[in-house]
This record gives C-alpha cells, sequence and structure tokens, in this order.
C-alpha cells in the first residue's frame, strides 16, 4: 500500500524526523525557511498530510484549493494560527500537541517571573557591560517573590502547572480566572481562589500570569484598561500568544511605571518586537522558548506522529481539535 504523503514545514528534531520518514512518504524542510502562503495552497494540493506550526499562517484564503490534504497535524498546543471552521468546512481533520510542554511552559514562565522582580535581565546587562561598581545596600533592589499573590488567567493545563510550581516551590498565593469553572478539588491542590473576571483579578495579583489560548476570542485581552487595574507594583508574564496582550498599551505602562515590570516570551507579530518594548529596561524578553528543551520538542514531534498514524490507520487521532 502506499504511504500517505506528508510535509513537515519546519526542522523538527533529528530522531522524529527520522521515524516520520521511516514511516509516512515525508518532505522535510531541511533548509528551514518558512513557507509562503501560496507555498500552503500548492501544498494543499500535493499532500495527504501538512504538519504546521506556530510561524505557519492557515488563514481561509489557503483553503481555497481542492484540497488533496486530509489532516493538518499541528506541532505545538496553540492552534489559532490555523482557520479551523475553513479547514472543517473542506473536511480536514486538525490535531494539536498538549499535555507535553506543559511542564516547560510554565518553567519558562517562572523563569520570566523570577527574572523580572529579581531584575536578572538588567543585573546581567549591567555585569557584562562593565557597569557593576560593586555590592551595596541598594543596588538593583527587587521584588521578593515567596509568599506573593500570584493571579492565572487561563487554568488549563499549563495554568495548572505554573500554580504547581509557585504554590508548592515559592509558597505563592494563587488566584485563577478561567472561561469555565474549574472543578473543587483541582483549585484545593493549589489552596487557589477562582475569581468570577479578569478585572476581579487585576486588582489583588503581585504578579499576573498568562496561559489563555490566543486568536481572536482573546485579541489584546491585556489592555490598556486593564493594565491600568494591575497594582503599580505588580508585574505581568506571558508565555500565552503575544496577541493577548496589546503590545502597544504595554509599553506605555512600562515607560510610565503603572506597572512593575513584565516578562514576555510571545510578542504580536513575531519575529518583529516593536522599539518601545525593546527599550524598556523593566521587561523581560525571551524569543518564544516556552517548549524549547530537547525532552519537550521531541515529545511534540512523537505526538505528532501518534495522531498521525491513528488517522491514517482509521482510527481517532488522541488530540482531535477540529
Ligand atoms: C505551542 O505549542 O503552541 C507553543 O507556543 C510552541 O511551542
Amino acid at each position: 500500500m502506499q504511504k500517505p504523503k506528508v510535509l513537515v514545514t519546519r526542522r523538527w528534531p533529528a530522531a522524529v524526523e527520522a521515524q516520520m520518514a521511516a514511516n509516512f512518504d515525508v518532505d522535510l524542510n531541511s533548509a528551514d525557511k518558512p513557507l509562503s502562503q501560496d507555498d500552503f495552497r500548492d501544498a494543499m494540493t500535493r499532500y495527504d498530510a501538512i504538519l504546521p506550526t506556530v510561524t505557519d499562517k492557515l488563514p481561509a484564503a489557503v483553503f481555497e484549493t481542492s484540497p488533496r490534504t486530509r489532516i493538518l497535524a499541528n506541532y505545538g498546543v496553540g492552534f489559532a494560527h490555523i482557520d479551523t471552521n475553513a479547514a472543517k468546512d473542506r473536511g480536514i481533520a486538525v490535531t494539536n500537541t498538549p499535555d507535553v510542554l506543559s511542564e516547560c511552559t510554565a518553567d519558562i514562565a517562572m523563569t520570566l517571573l523570577l527574572m523580572t522582580a529579581r531584575r536578572a535581565g538588567e543585573g546581567e546587562r549591567e555585569l557584562r557591560e562593565g557597569r557593576w561598581t560593586g555590592w551595596r545596600p541598594t543596588h538593583l533592589i527587587g521584588t521578593k517573590v515567596s509568599g506573593a499573590t500570584l493571579g492565572i488567567i487561563g487554568f488549563g493545563r499549563i495554568g495548572q502547572a505554573m500554580a504547581q510550581r509557585a504554590h508548592f516551590g515559592f509558597g505563592m498565593k494563587i488566584i485563577v480566572q478561567n472561561r469555565s469553572p474549574v472543578p473543587a478539588e483541582v483549585l484545593a491542590r493549589y489552596n487557589a481562589t477562582q475569581v468570577p473576571t479578569v478585572e476581579d483579578l487585576l486588582p489583588q495579583a503581585d504578579f499576573v500570569s498568562l496561559h489563555c489560548p490566543g486568536g481572536t476570542a482573546n485579541r489584546h485581552l491585556i489592555n490598556a484598561r486593564r493594565l491600568d487595574l494591575m497594582k503599580p507594583s505588580a508585574f505581568l508574564i506571558n508565555t500565552a500568544r503575544g496577541e493577548v496582550i496589546d503590545e502597544h498599551a504595554l509599553a506605555q505602562s512600562l515607560w510610565f511605571g503603572t506597572i512593575a515590570g513584565a516578562g514576555l516570551d510571545v510578542f504580536e507579530r513575531e519575529p518583529q518586537v516593536p522599539d518601545a518594548l525593546l527599550n524598556a529596561d523593566n521587561l523581560v524578553l525571551l524569543p518564544h522558548l516556552g517548549s524549547a528543551t530537547r525532552e519537550t520538542r521531541e515529545a511534540m514531534g512523537f505526538r505528532v506522529l501518534e495522531n498521525l498514524t491513528a488517522f491514517f490507520d482509521g482510527r481517532a487521532p488522541r488530540d482531535r481539535v477540529a
């Protein structure tokens, strides 16, 4: 029987690429060059499966050809870059890779939280640039993390992994805001309290960490009005999706000191980052590293492989989202 024809849109960990090539008739992107929308339109007519990732934009226009493609097996948990309604209209299945990246993404959120609170980025810049004049009692004074209140917006797998670290590792008090009610036993695990709205959460939190999905529903969820609800001493952390924050409004808050600082791993127009953010000293910036560990990136790839294998064997893929 002929193997399904599969397109992998970016370079993947070698171990997964090798397994993928053994199981399917695969085209790999060894140059790791992002595909254009025309490339995707064309690929839809030539491949049974396309394996996109967060850097691939797949709006409705890409689905206008008569597709040969039957499944988009996304490498990543977030899939707001795919127009899932357009995919559904064409009878194309969409899967993602939940669970396997929750811990590493929460690790990066905690890294950002600690770095912003303890001014680690500023300190490192000062030292490397030869500006450190030595220890003194008033030097680079930060904010204590242990025992502070963490507000988590979006209490899915990654939000809960963040609560685990903050509550058990740093004795933080956890408050959460989530679209749907969180089961009492899940809240109890972290001694957490759920509040009804973002407006209820922001004024109470010393740190706010975003773990909700991206896409149009949550675009600019954190805007100027909501930033004004945060304490002037509070910090905002985003490892979810760039579009969740109005970056212009955030830059204003950082520059005028209406919040104390922020840590961002994701941006609205990646890889572009506005100058107003790049120049803000009270901001820690990372280049979308949430899931970037060898273990997790391999696990993500093998999870795609599992979804793909189930689909072409005629079984329901474990992570079907559309
Ligand atoms: C995801 O999985 O959605 C990440 O942002 C990419 O690692």
